[in-house]
């Protein structure tokens, strides 16, 4: 990658960009049954033997239902002027359906208040996986009546928040939630068949579409959109069958959602390798999915090479890894941005996940991440090559800002810029964190100085 300092880098970008960090609820929250929060179907998970790596839950996590006021504290210490989090469904309306839950709405209330106050743009995810429980009892997403409940639930969240909110997010990587959750079934609810995840999948746009149509109705002023896990596919080798494979990878990854989200059909290539577990759709389903989108959120992590068996030796790549065992590739974001500016008409984009986990050690209150430091700075670098080649991109947000629950991975796998010591939940700054605190004070260095408008970065408060 070109070695940029950091403020070249920094004046890539311009001065109204989203900067932020990312979290999601039921990974740092806990609290997971006070003030009558309802369970949801990764509490249920959880309690399988052997299906957590470490055997935990998310009971208590970050224990941020109760510390968030620390937290706030400490996400504008970073000088960040974005910050995305999630509504726990079964927190705010614990059945999914019928009653709701002041209490929990309360503690987004005053969570989005002081995030106002800090001069924090709030970026809300109506659902990052985690369905109430009551729902996955008669069917949960593959149950065509869980697209209305979400339909009421996103439009009541919305009537209560958009007057303070940036924007709203409908679903967070609904591949994940069909394909880990309902295929191989790795995820809570851990269906494993692939008729019921693609039906799935269906809902889940299908509610995204809706959704946006009934909160636009309501005189919504924030910006609506769905956030999409994507990673380009190489083949491993040029071998037909591999070729084959990576085809269909790269359809019911990226294309199997962006094309009904932005051209209105599902792509037919899938739709034959599918056969008979394709989705049974209405007529209209896929004119309701086709909404306009104020931004498209993208999560990036890595590459994918695909091979014929379907399951590539990140050794054989020879690239450095995370802890996650995924290949450290940042030229894949640039590669990914500039295929989906080419191949759709898209909104503006905001990464809104990117960062790496690692085996840290908080030793004497320092936290020394370097491979997450370059990790960082690398993918910044790469959207900033995407900008250059004409990429609206809006925004850039770290996953994540502290250690959590990293799903069916437990605690074992550290993901935030803060580390989180989960016996005291002690917070302590990693390297990373005070590295992009460092690179978000540094302005944007005008290149014409005469008109070089506002840095509008957060104020110090
Ligand atoms: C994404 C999830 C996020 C986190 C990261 C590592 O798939 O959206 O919650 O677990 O991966």
């Amino acid at each position: 990658m070109t070695d940029l300092n950091l403020s070249e880098l920094k004046k890539k970008f311009p001065t109204n960009f989203a900067w932020g960090v990312a979290t999601s609820a039921f990974q740092i929250e806990g609290a997971g049954k006070s003030d009558g929060k309802g369970l949801s179907i990764w509490d249920k998970f959880c309690e399988q033997p052997g299906v957590i790596a470490d055997g935990s839950d998310g009971m208590n996590a970050c224990d941020h239902y109760n510390r968030w006021e620390q937290d706030i504290q400490m996400i504008a210490d970073l000088g960040v002027n974005t910050y995305r989090l999630s509504v726990s469904w079964p927190r705010v309306q614990p059945d999914g359906q019928g009653a709701w839950n002041d209490k929990g709405m309360d503690f987004y209330e005053r969570l989005i208040d002081r995030l106002l106050e800090k001069n924090i743009s709030p970026s809300v995810t109506l659902n990052h996986w985690d369905l109430p429980d009551s729902l996955q009892q008669i069917g949960g997403w593959a149950n065509r009546d869980t697209v209305h409940r979400f339909v009421d639930y996103a439009r009541n969240v919305a009537s209560k928040l958009s007057d303070r909110v940036y924007s709203f997010t409908t679903h967070n990587e609904p591949w994940v939630i069909s394909h880990l959750g309902h295929e191989s079934g790795i995820f809570a609810p851990g269906i494993k068949h692939r008729g019921i995840a693609t039906q799935v999948s269906h809902h889940l746009l299908l509610s995204h579409g809706l959704a946006l149509q009934a909160i636009r109705a309501d005189q919504c002023n924030a910006k609506l959109g769905i956030v999409l896990n994507l990673a380009p596919m190489h083949p491993a080798s040029p071998s037909p069958a591999d070729l084959k494979k990576t085809k269909i990878e790269d359809g019911r990854l990226l294309r199997w959602y962006l094309d009904p989200l932005l051209k209105g059909h599902y792509p037919e290539d899938v739709l034959d390798f599918l056969g008979t577990d394709a989705p049974q759709m209405h007529s209209g389903d896929l004119l309701n999915i086709q909404q306009p989108l104020d931004f498209l959120g993208v999560n990036y992590y890595s590459r994918s090479v695909v091979t014929a068996e379907g399951t590539w030796d990140v050794a054989k790549g020879g690239l450095p890894l995370t802890d996650m065992n995924w290949e450290i590739y940042p030229q894949g974001l640039t590669e990914l941005l500039t295929r989906i500016h080419k191949d759709y008409k898209v909104p503006p984009i905001y990464i809104t996940e990117n960062g790496a986990a690692f085996k840290d050690e908080a030793v004497k209150g320092l936290v020394h991440d370097k491979q997450r430091v370059d990790y960082l700075k690398d993918h910044i670098t790469a959207v900033a090559s995407a900008i250059d080649q004409g990429v609206p991109v809006a925004g850039y947000m770290v996953w994540s800002l502290m250690d959590n629950f990293e799903w069916a991975s437990g605690y074992e796998k550290r993901f935030g810029i803060v580390h989180v010591n989960f016996e005291t939940q002690a917070r302590t700054l990693k390297d990373s964190a005070k590295w992009y605190q460092q690179f978000l004070k540094l302005p944007k260095l005008d290149t014409d100085h005469a008109t070089a408008p506002k840095i509008d970065l957060p104020q110090e408060s």
